[in-house]
């Protein structure tokens, strides 16, 4: 498998991330696009947008952010486009994403949402370690523990 990267959304690549797409399926699973994201952070100081490239192509896109109250930090959205789905780039780009959220001080743990009857997301995440710690109709909160910095 080629490398995946995680580059920062610039000038440069935003519109080839604009143009990244779920399945008309996973739509009703996941109904936001990139450009709501991208709109988005415009108002959430937070929020960084990363593109998932695979040889210097944008593959899908992420979004990390950290609670204000709470000061815990999200992986508030990550897509792969249906055209790149089922080789391994959702689940490298997410043990990037760990990476980076591990690295940050007083970081201990990374949390995430998604519907209950997004399949694909509960298995990627539950094989990455995340547990379930909250549910309601609309979304399940899972938790991924980091270990204590030394
Ligand atoms: C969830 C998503 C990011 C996975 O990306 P991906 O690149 O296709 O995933 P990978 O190829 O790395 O697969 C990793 C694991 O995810 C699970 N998975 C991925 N697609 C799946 C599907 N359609 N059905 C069931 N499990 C699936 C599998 O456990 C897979 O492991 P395996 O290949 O060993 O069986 C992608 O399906 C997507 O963008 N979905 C729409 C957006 C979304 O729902 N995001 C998550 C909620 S925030």
């Amino acid at each position: 498998m080629s490398a995946v990267t995680l580059q920062p959304v610039t000038r440069g690549n935003w519109q080839g991330c604009a143009a990244l797409q779920v399945s008309a399926e996973q739509r009703r699973l996941f109904p936001f696009s990139v450009l709501e994201w991208i709109a988005e952070s415009r108002f959430e100081p937070s929020f960084e947008l990363w593109a998932i490239e695979v040889d210097a192509i944008p593959v899908g896109f992420a979004v990390l952010g950290e609670d204000e109250e709470t000061a815990e930090h999200w992986v508030i959205a990550l897509m792969i486009d249906a055209r790149f789905q089922r080789l391994g780039y959702g689940r490298a780009a997410m043990q990037l994403l760990i990476a980076k959220l591990a690295a940050r001080p007083g970081c201990r743990r990374v949390l995430l949402g998604h519907r209950p009857n997004n399949a694909a997301a509960a298995a990627l995440y539950t094989a990455l370690g995340f547990v379930e710690i909250d549910r309601d109709d609309h979304e399940i909160v899972r938790a991924l523990a980091l270990a204590e910095a030394t």
